[in-house]
């Protein structure tokens, strides 16, 4: 019988994940029962969340358990099925984890058509992180024609989205970036207006000298030093969709906020809205974003990059590299060949 391997979480991280908080472990391909399919993992989508998934401190969703497998989205096929809904060599849209291969009984699948785009778009620009970009932006930022969008981590999965999703609807993109390499691709090929390196020890200088006229739309990807160059040029009415903290989901221990009683009278003074929210909350959206986001990446308006590391055994250290900006677009990982 033929070996399929999984990564499970060891021990929970204290600070940055270390290659000992994960384990790699053999087990026999299992054999669908009455009503399930068998899944061959393709691609695994690595996404900032799953760090929140190694915590046990309290969130919106359950933690990963001490020896159960990592949780993720993936591109697989159907290798073996006892479910009519599904034959064998579909492509699926599946929540199968970091392993080469697992039983589904079919619930939660999505059929990915490989005809309309590239399979890995699934986990990518159409879908997750792309639905993410538009729901925020759109449904809490509303971009209006002329009006200053600033989004950080802008050569990532979210944010290359957010910026080229403004730019569709009439306003500036000004993006931040981690380094040259990364803002100078940010301007050219996702044609955002503009983009800072956060990086640089004059970040606040920088920023606002790319938005004379201020921000209107802050989509929060980052917080920590980013949030604190941001904060003092929003403008009267601005919206910031909170989407994510990058900057401290390795802070295990708690720090006092300095800036709280500060952020609140601003929220007040200046009538800011804040809104957090997680993508799941737009279900309803999801054949809006489809119609839109594939017509926009198919005219060309919507860019993407991914980046792509090889093997299952990549995962780890991948992820630890995705939480401190190693990748340059989409984090994914070929677990298996691609023959579509
Ligand atoms: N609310 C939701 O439902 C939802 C859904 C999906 C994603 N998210 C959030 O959206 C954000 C982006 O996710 P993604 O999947 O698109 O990831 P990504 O941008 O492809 O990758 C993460 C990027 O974050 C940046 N980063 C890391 N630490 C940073 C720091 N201290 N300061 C500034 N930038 C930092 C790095 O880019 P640089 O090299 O440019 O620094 C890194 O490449 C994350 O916060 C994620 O948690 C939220």
């Amino acid at each position: 019988m033929s070996q399929a391997k999984r990564i499970v979480l060891a021990s929970r991280p204290v600070g940055e994940p270390k290659p000992s908080d994960f384990r790699a472990e053999e087990f026999p391909v299992p054999a669908p029962g009455p009503g399930q399919v068998l899944l061959r993992t393709i691609w695994l989508s690595l996404d900032p969340y799953m760090r929140g998934r190694m915590s046990d401190a309290a969130s919106y969703a359950q933690p990963v358990p001490i020896g159960g497998v990592m949780e993720g989205g993936t591109v697989s096929e159907v290798i073996a099925s006892n479910n009519p809904a599904f034959a064998k060599g579909d492509i699926v849209l599946s929540r199968a984890g970091w392993q080469t291969h697992a039983l589904s009984d079919g619930k939660g699948l999505a059929r990915i058509d490989p005809r309309i785009a590239p399979i890995s778009t699934a986990v990518g620009v159409l879908g997750m992180p792309g639905m993410t970009a538009y729901t925020g932006l759109l449904d809490i930022g509303k971009p209006q024609p002329g009006e200053t969008v600033v989004v950080a981590a802008a050569s990532g999965a979210v944010g290359s989205a957010v910026g080229q999703i403004a730019k569709i609807k009439g306003a500036r993109a000004i993006g931040i970036a981690g380094g040259k390499d990364k803002c100078d691709y940010v301007r050219r090929e996702f044609g955002f207006d503009d983009c800072v390196d956060h990086r640089d020890p004059d970040l606040a200088v920088r920023l606002k000298d790319a938005c004379p006229k201020g921000i209107d739309v802050y989509f929060e990807n980052v917080g920590g030093e980013v949030f604190d160059a941001v904060f003092p040029l929003l403008n009267a009415f601005a919206r910031v969709p909170v989407c994510g903290l990058i900057a401290h989901y390795n802070d295990t221990e708690a720090k006092p906020p300095k800036w709280a009683a500060s952020l609140m009278r601003n929220i007040l003074t200046k009538r800011l809205t804040f809104r957090g929210f997680i993508v799941s909350d737009f279900a309803a959206r999801q054949a809006d974003f489809l119609r839109d986001m594939s017509q926009w990446v198919r005219e060309g308006k919507v860019k993407y990059r991914e980046f792509v590391t090889e093997g299952l055994d990549s995962a780890p250290a991948a992820f630890v590299g995705l939480l401190k900006g190693a990748n340059f677009g989409k984090q994914l990982v070929r677990v298996g060949p691609d023959r579509t």
